[in-house]
């Protein structure tokens, strides 16, 4: 039975008080939702501690929205997976469509930092998604596959058993225009379907999650699709009476 995530991406949002009191109604909230649903929350690196305290024996896990691809060093700005691990965090989102797009991050940086991210006891979170040109030229399955076999294939079966991914259409992104829950179960059984040409069964396992203007409002409908495991949710985590009826979407 795989596992069930709802996973909150705050991006550059709030302010350390502010997510510290969003972590705290999280927490307060999270008796109303099922005990199947694992919930996570990844704040901006400067509240990473702080919230990792305040959530401490909540059972929601913290994570961080980056790693460097180094494992320490002159990397001026860059904050390392050991730091990230230090602090308590459990989860790294590692290839955001953001990080890609404004940071020109590439396969082969992703795979220098999944190796930290597994160095370092953390499990990665890989995005993967097209934009919308590649999605009105029907080239949203060959994108994905590509983000796939260029990074997650690399990965040892073991690195495997540790890694959930999201599918997160560039196009549905902070955009309020939603995938539906057809075209995300479609190709969420497509990358399952690529996972298995190499990890096999193994790919039965893995979470995948989808991501992309996800709301209380259609969580339910596209969490039903046998392929979507949960969602790592940007606009709708700000607020943590969206976030935890995300989690009743189950
Ligand atoms: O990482 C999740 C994020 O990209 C989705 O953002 O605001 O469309 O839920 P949003």
């Amino acid at each position: 039975m795989r596992k069930k995530i709802v996973a909150g991406n705050w991006k550059m949002n709030t302010l350390p008080a502010e997510g510290v009191e969003l972590a705290k109604q999280v927490a307060a909230g999270k008796h109303t939702v099922c005990d199947c649903v694992s919930f996570i929350v990844c704040p901006p690196f400067t509240h990473l501690s702080e919230v990792s305290k305040t959530l401490e024996g909540t059972g929601i896990a913290v994570g961080a929205q980056n790693c460097a691809a180094e494992a320490k060093g002159a990397y001026t700005g860059e904050v390392a997976a050991s730091m990230i691990a230090a602090l308590g965090c459990k989860y790294v989102i590692l290839g955001h469509s953001e990080r890609r797009q404004y940071y020109g991050e590439t396969s082969g940086t992703l795979n220098r930092k999944m190796e930290q991210a597994y160095a370092n006891n953390l499990v990665p979170i890989y995005c993967v998604g097209e934009n919308l040109d590649e999605r009105e030229a029907g080239k949203h399955f060959d994108v994905v596959k590509a983000q796939i076999e260029e990074v997650v294939y690399n990965l040892t079966p073991e690195q495997f058993g540790k890694l959930v991914i999201a599918y997160e259409p560039v196009w549905a992104i902070g955009t309020g225009k939603t995938a539906t829950a057809e075209q995300a179960q479609e190709i969420h059984a497509y990358i399952r379907k690529v996972l298995a040409a190499k990890f096999g069964a193994a790919a039965e396992e893995c979470p995948i999650l989808y991501g992309g203007s996800c709301k209380p409002s259609n969580a339910a409908e596209i969490f039903a699709k046998e392929d979507v495991d949960g969602g790592l949710i940007g606009g709708a985590a700000l607020k943590a009476e969206d976030f935890l009826a995300i989690g009743k979407g189950f």
